[in-house]
Formats: structure tokens, C-alpha cells, sequence
């Protein structure tokens, strides 16, 4: 079976947790790097999670550090839903693999120029090592076959009215990326905020999961009880869905349609901006934007691919 040659870059952060899980058990999918960026916690803590997530499900690939902040703006983490360390409060054992120094946006240029474009791009956290890494080495783009990511919205915000986490943690970042030549298909929150799960839901995992699924459970509870503050019953799984976006396409439904992100607006500040709704339509569509999801095959899917995990105690 061709395998999809995929590099991560991520905050962990519960649903990059969950990402990282099943990214392990899917044989679909080579993982060649990972990356880890500020976003929901601090650097020091993203880095840390990404690696020891890596060890125990059984990655064995480099995970490099990238930035430690935006471009421009200040951090604003999301320690309300992940936790002050961003795994809900639950600690993972230390990964032993050694302390990679390249810097993230090397690593990632090398590795796709080494695949000689067909590295798939998968981005769950901020964009800020991805803008980096495209300012650095503008001919990127044509050793990428594309960019699959968690981030944006055409419609609602979750962070503010208008903007997504992702996006408006890094504005300045997400708009080199959108404005580059990359292929990119966006799962913002119309897409993801369908892909949720219920306290019985997580009760599921925890069932058939084996340790890892415990742990994951335990993880997203906090998060649930954050939202069941907000008076939400569910939590979404924002970031797993790229890679399910990338192996069963047929899950979703996407158009394609023009994004652009705010960077100056007072309200607006970090939305993409999606012609999909209006008569006048921007020059280019350069987005595939994904909107649906069969709720009923995501849980199947998802149930399935952490089942594996029964079997062996981690990842191995
Ligand atoms: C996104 O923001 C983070 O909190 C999640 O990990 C996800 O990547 C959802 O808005
Ligand atoms: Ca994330």
C-alpha cells in the first residue's frame, strides 16, 4: 500500500493528543516528522507533550521545536480548555528520544525536499512555523503536495465572534500561508465543531482504548467540563479530523472558495474571511474549504482506529 508521507505540526493540546493517537494507527499514513509550536500552552510545554505523546504511541520520528511565540502579537494560550500543561493536567512518561536542535521550519523544508513533493502537510496548532519556514525557503510550495489543517471558519469564531483559535493566536502567520502557493484544504469550525464527542462518548474510549484510551479520555474531560461550563455537552475533536480528511475523504463534503484572513480588523481581527456566502467572490477560490461531516462514520472510524490500542498497553 502507497503510504501518505505526512510531517505534523502541532500544540499539544487534548485533540492534537488525539491526532497524534490515531495518526500511530493508521497505516495509511507514514508520519516522517513532527513539530511542535506555541499555541494552546506554552513552547516549552507543546514540545514536551508532542514528544512524549510521540514515545508513548509509538512514533519513532524526530519532533522538533518552532516558535516559541507569533510573529507580531503577543501569545493569548487557551489554558481554560487544555490544561495548564496541555494535556488536561495528565502527565505522559518522558520520552527518552534525544533533544533535536534544528529549528522546525528547517527540518520540515528538508524533509519535503526529500520527498520530493509528495510530503502532505498536516497543521493543528498556529501557523507561525509554517509562515516561517515559507519566508525562509519561498520555493517550499512545490516540494508540498498539500496542506491539510485545522483552522478558520466561515461562519463563527470560538475564540472571539469572529476568529478561531488557531488563526487568531497568529493572524500574521496564517495570512502568508493562505497567500502562498501551497494546495490547502481548511477544516475550520464548520467542519470540526460536528465532530464531537459526548461524555458517553468519552466513557467509549476509555472502554476500548486499552491504557491509551484511558488516557485520552481523562484528558478531554477536561475540556468537557470546561464547555458543560459554557453549557455545551460535547467536545470536539478539531484536530484528528485532518487526518481523516487526508485517508477517507468520502467523509466530508468541501468547496472550494476564496480566504483571505483578517489581519487589521478591530472585531475581525484573525477570521477567515470565506467568499462562499456572497455574490461578489474573491479573484481566486484558492481554498478547498471543508464544511460537513457524516457524524456516524466519524465515530465509527475514530472508535476504530483507537481500538487498536486494546491490544498492545501504548503504542508499539
Ligand atoms: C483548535 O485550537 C486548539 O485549542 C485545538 O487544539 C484546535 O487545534 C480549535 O480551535
Ligand atoms: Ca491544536
Amino acid at each position: 500500500m502507497a503510504r501518505y508521507k505526512v510531517w505534523i505540526d502541532c500544540d499539544p493540546g487534548v485533540d492534537d493528543a488525539a491526532a497524534l493517537m490515531l495518526a500511530a494507527k493508521m497505516p495509511e499514513i507514514e508520519v516522517v516528522g513532527i513539530s511542535a509550536t506555541a499555541g494552546n500552552v506554552e513552547l516549552k510545554y507543546t514540545y514536551r507533550n508532542a514528544r512524549n505523546l510521540a514515545a508513548y504511541v509509538g512514533l519513532d520520528v524526530p519532533v522538533y521545536k518552532g516558535a516559541n511565540a507569533p510573529l507580531i502579537r503577543k501569545p493569548v494560550y487557551a489554558k481554560e480548555v487544555h490544561g495548564k500543561t496541555g494535556l488536561g493536567g495528565e502527565a505522559l512518561p518522558m520520552s527518552a528520544a534525544p533533544d533535536m536542535t534544528k529549528p522546525a521550519w528547517d527540518a520540515l523544508y528538508e524533509a519535503a525536499v526529500k520527498s520530493q513533493g509528495e510530503i502532505v502537510l498536516i497543521f493543528i496548532g498556529p501557523l507561525t512555523n509554517l509562515a516561517l519556514a515559507l519566508r525562509k525557503y519561498p520555493d517550499l510550495p512545490q516540494y508540498v503536495s498539500r496542506l491539510i489543517l485545522m483552522g478558520g471558519s466561515s461562519s463563527f469564531g470560538n475564540t472571539t465572534s469572529a476568529a478561531e483559535f488557531n488563526i487568531v493566536f497568529d493572524p500574521e502567520a496564517a495570512a502568508v500561508v493562505f497567500e502562498s502557493d501551497l494546495t490547502i484544504s481548511m477544516l475550520g469550525l464548520d467542519v470540526t465543531m460536528q465532530a464531537s464527542l459526548k461524555q458517553d462518548d468519552l466513557e467509549m474510549l476509555a472502554r476500548i482504548g486499552g491504557e491509551t484510551g484511558r488516557f485520552l479520555k481523562d484528558s478531554l474531560q477536561v475540556s468537557l467540563n470546561w464547555l458543560k461550563t459554557l453549557g455545551l455537552d460535547a467536545v470536539a475533536m478539531h484536530d484528528p479530523c485532518t487526518l481523516l480528511y487526508l485517508v477517507y475523504p468520502a467523509m466530508f463534503k468541501s468547496e472550494m472558495a476564496g480566504v483571505k484572513v483578517e489581519t487589521r480588523g478591530e472585531l475581525t481581527y484573525g477570521k477567515t474571511v470565506t467568499d462562499l456566502y456572497s455574490d461578489t467572490r474573491f479573484p481566486v477560490q484558492n481554498v478547498d474549504v471543508v464544511l460537513e461531516i457524516d457524524h456516524a462514520e466519524f465515530m465509527k472510524v475514530f472508535a476504530e482506529i483507537l481500538g487498536k490500542y486494546k491490544e498492545s498497553s501504548h503504542g508499539a
